[in-house]
């Protein structure tokens, strides 16, 4: 199956010094072509940023996130 969507380790920690909090913990995921898939979790769990990066809206902190094979980061 094609891999439309490839996320690994992606971690994305909000604020600076003592006042920190990550939003996103490594998570790793794949999205092969004709998927339909749903994200789910409570309010504050991390949906919306993990859209925003994956969306090139917001910027991971760490991890790589591929579409179609091209990194999120060279394009
Ligand atoms: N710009 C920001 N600066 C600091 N913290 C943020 C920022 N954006 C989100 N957060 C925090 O990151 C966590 C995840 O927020 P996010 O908006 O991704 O959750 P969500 O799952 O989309 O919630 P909801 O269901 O309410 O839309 C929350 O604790 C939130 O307070
Ligand atoms: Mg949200």
């Amino acid at each position: 199956m094609e891999i439309v969507l490839q996320a690994k380790n992606v971690r994305k920690v909000y604020g600076i010094k003592g006042n920190v909090y990550t939003a996103l913990d490594n998570i790793s995921l794949e999205i092969t072509k004709g998927d339909f898939v749903g994200i789910m979790g409570p309010s504050g769990a991390g949906k919306s940023t993990l859209l925003n990066v994956f969306s090139t809206i917001d910027k991971p902190t760490s991890g790589e996130i591929q579409i179609s094979g091209q990194e999120l980061e060279t394009m």
